[in-house]
């Protein structure tokens, strides 16, 4: 399957993209975050309007600027205002979660700054956000899904599992570290359906993109038309 320039395999379809990490406030100046720059999902939200598509990307806080051809932007900053902007959006035929979503929030947010105590612990309490693409999943008629997976380790495994546990349609997996991943320009993706897989080897973030949307277009005909 070969991507190219003139590729207009999404034409017609509408594709949500979400991209970035999530900022969970403790007070008016910590979070908890995570270390993705953005950069594989904005690439992906390009590749998606190169392709055709009518692109919504919703963005975690990131600093990047809008790649070319996407129809809207929706920047968000913490896990459930990524929720709640995917599912306004969710009338999609296709979302895909690129986003690096914060698995928990702090279930005290102080409205003012917390100030430091001599020599002793702080003690965060953690609630866990919801997750976007399983709440897609559960919905009756619900958009062809791509999740992704980032792991250190059993990345094969790990990725399958979350392809079933979630009801995906597709996931894209790659391990972290080596120079690749967060922060890094280029990436490798495995692709994982129900019954295939295909290695994209380590490429440019943009190329990388467009192979994924290739796939992702051949996959959506092939099962929904
Ligand atoms: N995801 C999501 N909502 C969440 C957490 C994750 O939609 N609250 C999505 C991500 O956007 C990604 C996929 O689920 O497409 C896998 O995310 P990942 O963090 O790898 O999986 P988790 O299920 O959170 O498991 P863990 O972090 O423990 O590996
Ligand atoms: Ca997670």
């Amino acid at each position: 399957l070969v991507a190219s320039f003139g590729d207009r395999s999404l034409a017609g379809l509408k594709v949500l993209v979400s991209a970035g990490p999530t900022y969970e406030d403790i007070d008016p100046v910590r979070f908890i975050g995570n270390r993705s720059s953005g950069r594989m999902g904005f690439a992906v939200a390009e590749a998606a309007a190169q392709a055709g598509a009518e692109v919504t990307l919703v963005a975690g806080p990131v600093s990047l600027t809008t790649p070319a051809g996407v129809a809207q932007r929706v920047d968000v900053r913490s896990a459930a205002q990524m929720h709640a902007a995917v599912l306004a959006a969710a009338q999609a035929d296709i979302y895909i979660g690129a986003a690096a979503v914060g698995d928990y929030r702090p279930l005290e947010v102080s409205a003012q700054k917390l100030k430091k105590h001599d020599g002793g612990e702080l003690t965060l309490r953690l609630g866990e956000n919801p997750d976007i693409l399983a709440s897609l999943s559960a919905q009756t008629a619900h958009p062809f899904l791509v999740g992704f997976a980032a792991e250190t380790h059993d990345v094969a495994s790990y990725a399958q599992g979350k392809l079933r546990h979630k009801g995906l349609d597709m996931i894209a997996a790659n391990q972290v570290g080596g120079g690749l991943g967060f922060e890094a320009a280029d990436n490798a993706l495995t692709l994982y359906w129900a019954d295939g897989t295909v290695e994209l080897p380590r490429t440019s973030k943009a190329e990388l993109a467009r192979r994924l949307i290739a796939h992702v277009a051949e996959r959506y005909r092939a099962t929904r038309g």
